[in-house]
């Protein structure tokens, strides 16, 4: 219903963990509520150390390298982080 303030509901699966993020938010917020451990330090575009690779669905970036910190999921979305 307000979906169009907070966003649609998306599924995302990091590293085989599956877990809810919106559209409004960015990869790294949604990963950061769920309590998910994924790699980060700046959230704010700067130190590349969130960097993700996409293997399925879409996301909104400006970015050529997709950054969890600057990207929002646009559809369900599966991605991985090198360890
Ligand atoms: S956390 Fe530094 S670029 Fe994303």
């Amino acid at each position: 219903m307000l979906e169009w303030i907070t966003g649609k509901k998306v599924e995302i699966i990091f590293n085989e963990k599956i877990f809810t993020g919106s559209t409004k938010k960015t990869v790294l917020q949604s990963a950061i509520e769920n309590k998910i451990p994924i790699r980060y330090n700046c959230g704010s575009g700067v130190c590349g150390q969130c960097a993700i690779t996409l293997n399925s669905g879409e996301v909104k970036s400006n970015n050529k390298i997709l950054l969890a910190c600057q990207c929002y999921p646009d559809s369900n979305i599966n991605i991985s982080q090198k360890v």
